[in-house]
């Protein structure tokens, strides 16, 4: 079977598409036909080895895993002796991150049990694949890092890409009233995803905003929280996804501790990924056209070093899907 294989950190040319024998499940474990892929920021970090911290659990000078890929929908063809959920044919989707395990850009993974779930029959396996990281990073910093309510003005920065395209339609779905921030050409692509309300971040700086919001989800990390203050209500929650730089990252924390009692807060945003009901959650929406999957652009696995250079080249509408 073909996987993709990273020996060093550096740029997509490291990506190397190899044989490798079909592996074998454990008892507890399925083998998994990967069907469908995506491509997020994490694992552009996992590539180039950058920020620098992503190497204190990847590997300080190599990679300790040389495989990649977290988001992962398939179709189960083998199952070891202990395994009770599943069965052969069932069509599965996951999120493996955790940057050591993760091997979905492969023809085939084995998976513990514990960390699937039934796709609906109702969408592509392409769609599931969007769902994992993206999905639930957006759904946990909205839901339950940001506690939004009904009615509540939400400011989404980042809006129209992986993370954004998600958190605006989840926002729109809890009753948030909805301003997205992207660029001038995504004004037409972030209404058709539900947003109420377009900043151009070309052209207007969200900071000088007349509107106060109950939320903020920061997707970019381009914003100190000193300025988020000035558009944020009194009682207001701004949740931090993206970090521009790690003295960003320093700086959040430091707000984080310093706001921690206070009714204006900041809070970081830190996905779990093996959330199995939140995955039936978001499947579920998808299923029933409550969430739509926006894919970019699909790439086939042997096209991965394009598939990545397109996902940092482009300003993208949605997910970069990795195919068989
Ligand atoms: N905390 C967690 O658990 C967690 C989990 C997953 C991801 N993340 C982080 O979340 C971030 C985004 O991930 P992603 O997969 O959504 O990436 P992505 O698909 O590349 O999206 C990035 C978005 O940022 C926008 N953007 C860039 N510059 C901007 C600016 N100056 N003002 C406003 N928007 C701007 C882009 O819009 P244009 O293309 O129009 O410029 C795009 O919509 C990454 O930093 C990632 O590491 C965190």
């Amino acid at each position: 079977m073909r996987t993709v294989i990273k020996e060093k950190y550096g740029d997509y040319q490291v990506l190397k598409l190899k044989e490798r024998p079909i592996p074998v499940p454990n008892e507890k474990q399925v083998l998994i036909k990967v069907r469908a892929s995506t491509i997020n920021a994490y694992d552009v970090h996992l590539v180039k080895g950058d920020p620098f911290p992503v190497r204190m659990t990847a590997g300080l000078c190599r990679p300790k895993n040389n495989q990649l890929g977290c988001d992962l929908a398939g179709v189960i063809e083998n199952i070891g002796s202990k395994v009770t959920k599943f069965k052969k044919g069932d069509e599965v989707f996951t999120c493996l991150a955790d940057g050591n395990g993760d091997d979905a850009y492969s023809d085939y993974v084995c998976v513990n049990e514990e960390l699937l779930t039934l796709k609906p029959r109702g969408i592509s396996h392409e769609e599931a694949a969007t769902i994992p990281m993206a999905g639930l990073t957006a759904l946990q910093s909205v839901r339950d890092f940001g506690k939004i309510q009904p009615g509540q003005k939400v400011l989404i920065n980042g809006a129209t890409g992986g993370v954004g395209s998600f958190a605006v339609q989840i926002a729109k779905l809890f009753g948030g009233i909805v301003t997205a921030v992207c660029r001038t050409e995504k004004e037409e692509f972030a209404y058709s995803i539900g947003a109420d309300y377009f900043i151009d971040y070309t052209k207007e700086n969200l900071i000088t905003s007349r509107e106060k919001y109950d939320l903020i989800i920061d997707v970019v990390g381009n914003h100190a929280f000193s300025e988020y203050k000035k558009v944020l209500n009194e009682k207001g929650t701004c949740v931090m996804v993206g970090f521009s730089s790690i003295s960003h990252m320093i700086k959040v924390g430091w707000d984080i501790f310093r706001t921690r009692n206070k009714q204006q807060k900041i809070v970081l945003s830190f996905a779990k990924n093996s959330q199995v009901e939140d995955l039936e959650f978001l499947a579920e929406k998808m299923n029933d056209k409550k969430i739509n999957a926006i894919i970019d652009q699909t790439f086939s696995l042997s096209d991965i070093q394009q598939a990545f250079q397109y996902f940092e080249a482009e300003h993208l509408n949605g997910k970069v899907v990795i195919s068989e």
